[in-house]
């Protein structure tokens, strides 16, 4: 949830260009409003409004801004509404400080009275303008910015990050208290930013930094300190080897569409991941663990219930999957030292992530296994061993490759298992990763082909609907919800995902003619499934299957459903076959009601709050 950029450049002639250009590459993290301070002959200039950066800087021409320092920021909005007062970057009292932030301070409205009762001119309603309050506040005390950004993190409590700069000096600061940051080293400016993708266009020469630390930039060094006593830290500057061009649509509409059409490609990549030598530590930690709890949130959790289905069968070894947000009152107490939790996350930032890993972490009690996207994020330095999802950037709101990446990761990760622990036969367990590493391309591939000019056609008969359920049974579970989560983020429809054998026990009420009701079923579970989908035939609901096409289904289905229709493929590809129509349909849905589903309203990618 927003993003942050700061530029110290030698060229005074580009920074709003620059700004606007790295900052767009933040999009996904926030779109409700955009804001550049600039600062010119030590005058700070300040425009900002609501609205995606490419609107703002059409109306305010942010990329003619001129200047040798400055901060965007794009919000998504939290403390205040998205209104122009509380868009960012904020002044102190005077505009003279300038800056910004992303996170939540969560002593916002006593710290908020404590600064307006001690005489400060707080103009918004948002808890970033607090941050550049604090630095203003200790600036009156030291007259030295250095220590003012330093003590100002004492006031300010909850996990965030920021960048403030003063108008008569050159340097910009920043702090990571909990929220993503990283910086990066050009050859005429330095960098500091939320996100990796925003400092690609500047250099490739990045620091990555820890919670705890701050930055100080000046045109041509980054120096990291320890906030707690200043010092000056020796953090090496790494080379990524991140192609710029990632974190383009590459020809296609959205980014949604291209990270699916990319699906393919990560098969054969995640594999080359768990192929490596580093497999071996997670599945002994895997092994060595007494409890194992699988924590995500949206669609790393669909990936992780589909993931416990696999660790069952192939593995015999039960996971117990967790919502991330429910993980501390319904678990924690549950935890010892021989626990491992899971914790799967694209960003590797997600606040309610970050809360278990920080719990585990701070009582000694067991291990932590990162399955994570982002190189560079929270979860990956820190859990005790993490998997690479090898998706690249993935910038569309709505998760794709990554939930597909992690589906093959579970299955992966459970045919060793099972291999190991003898409840696979070796052939058996042989034979199901050749599956998953040798023709999983393929037929991911033929899902795509297959399916797009259907789930396209499907779309259309689907505009005026306005509700409708997804389900699955088995394996198929964790897919049905994650078809049910796409369709609601990305059509604002209500689309229920729910188990389909749970249909009948109150939801079936719904159902009267035409009612849509979409099925995910594998050849193992439809026996069962052909009993849920003649609930809803008998009610005169509308059927709309995905899944392989099978004999014994068509023989109780009318030849007038919608069939969504994957490849013939080996059973246990399935479910991580089965999601590529639901995304499929939800992106034609999306794009047929009008709607950008790269930013869905109200949300961002990276939720770094509670
Ligand atoms: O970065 P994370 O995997 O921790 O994010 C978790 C959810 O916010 C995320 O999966 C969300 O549900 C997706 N945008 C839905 O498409």
């Amino acid at each position: 949830m927003c993003g942050i950029t700061g530029i110290v450049t030698k060229n005074s002639e580009n920074i709003g260009e620059l700004l606007v250009k790295c900052s767009r590459k933040l999009t996904y993290r926030g779109y409700d409003s955009v804001g550049v301070a600039a600062v010119l002959n030590n005058e700070v200039h300040l425009r900002k409004d609501v609205g995606t950066i490419d609107d703002v800087d059409k109306r305010l021409k942010l990329s003619s801004m001129l200047g040798d320092r400055g901060i965007a920021q794009l919000r998504w909005a939290t403390y205040g509404a998205p209104t122009k007062v509380n868009a960012q970057p904020h002044f102190g009292c005077k505009p003279v400080f300038y800056g910004a932030h992303n996170g939540n301070i969560h002593n916002y409205a006593e710290y908020r009275q404590e600064l307006i009762d001690t005489g400060h001119i707080v103009r918004s309603e948002n808890d970033g303008e607090l941050c550049v309050h604090a630095v203003d506040k200790y600036y009156e005390e030291t007259g030295d910015m250095f220590e003012a950004v330093r003590r100002s993190v004492s006031d300010l409590h909850g996990a965030f990050a920021f960048a403030v700069g003063r108008a008569d000096e050159r340097e910009i600061y920043s702090v990571k208290m909990g929220s993503s940051l990283v910086a990066g080293v050009g050859s005429n400016e330095t960098i500091v930013s939320s996100d990796l993708p925003s400092i690609l266009p500047v250099t490739k020469q990045v620091i990555y930094l820890k919670d705890g630390e701050m930055l100080r930039l000046t045109p041509s060094e980054v120096e990291v300190f320890r906030i707690e006593d200043g010092k000056k830290l020796n953090r090496p500057i790494e080379t990524t080897d991140i192609d710029e061009r990632a974190a383009e649509k590459g020809g296609y509409p959205h980014f949604m569409l291209k990270e699916i059409h990319e699906q393919p490609m990560v098969a054969q990549d995640v594999i080359g991941v768990l192929e490596g030598k580093e497999c071996e530590d997670w599945l002994k930690l895997i092994e060595e663990s007494s409890n194992k709890y699988l924590v995500a949130c949206g669609s790393s959790h669909n990936a992780g219930i589909v993931g416990t289905y696999y660790f069952n069968k192939l593995a015999g070894i039960p996971l117990i999957p967790a919502i991330g947000g429910q993980f501390l009152p319904m678990y924690s107490n549950t935890l010892d030292e021989d626990s491992l939790c899971i914790l799967v996350s694209q960003s590797g930032e997600t606040k309610d992530i970050m809360n278990v890993l920080n719990l585990v972490e701070e009582n000694n009690l067991g291990k932590t296994l990162g399955i994570v996207n982002v190189i560079g994020s929270t979860l990956m330095f820190n859990a005790d061993s993490y998997v690479p999802m090898a998706c690249g950037y993935e910038i569309s709101v709505p998760a794709t490759k990554t939930y597909f990446s992690q589906t093959i990761i579970f299955a992966y990760l459970a045919a060793k298992l099972g291999e190991r622990n003898g409840n696979l036969d070796r052939d058996e367990a042989r034979e199901i990763i050749t599956h998953l590493s040798k023709d999983l391309p393929k037929y991911t591939q033929t899902a795509i082909d297959r399916t797009d000019i259907l789930a396209k056609n499907l779309a259309r008969t689907l505009v005026d609907v306005k509700d409708l359920y997804c389900l699955g049974y088995g394996f198929t579970d964790g897919v049905a919800r994650e078809g049910a989560l796409k369709i609601k983020e990305i059509c604002y429809n209500h689309c229920e995902g729910m188990y389909s054998s749970e249909f009948k026990h109150g939801p079936l009420s719904i159902v009267t003619e035409d009612y849509p009701v979409i099925f995910v079923t594998t050849p193992e579970d439809s026996w069962m499934v052909i009993n849920h989908i003649n609930e809803v035939k008998a009610r005169h609901g509308r059927i709309i299957v995905v899944g392989e096409r099978e004999e014994k289904l068509e023989a109780y289905l009318a030849s007038n459903i919608d069939y969504l229709e994957v490849p013939k493929a080996p059973l246990l590809l399935n479910p991580i076959l089965d999601v590529i129509p639901l995304q499929l349909l939800s992106y034609y849905l999306s794009v047929d009601l009008g709607i950008n589903p790269d930013l869905p309203r109200n949300l961002s990618k990276t939720l770094t709050v509670d």
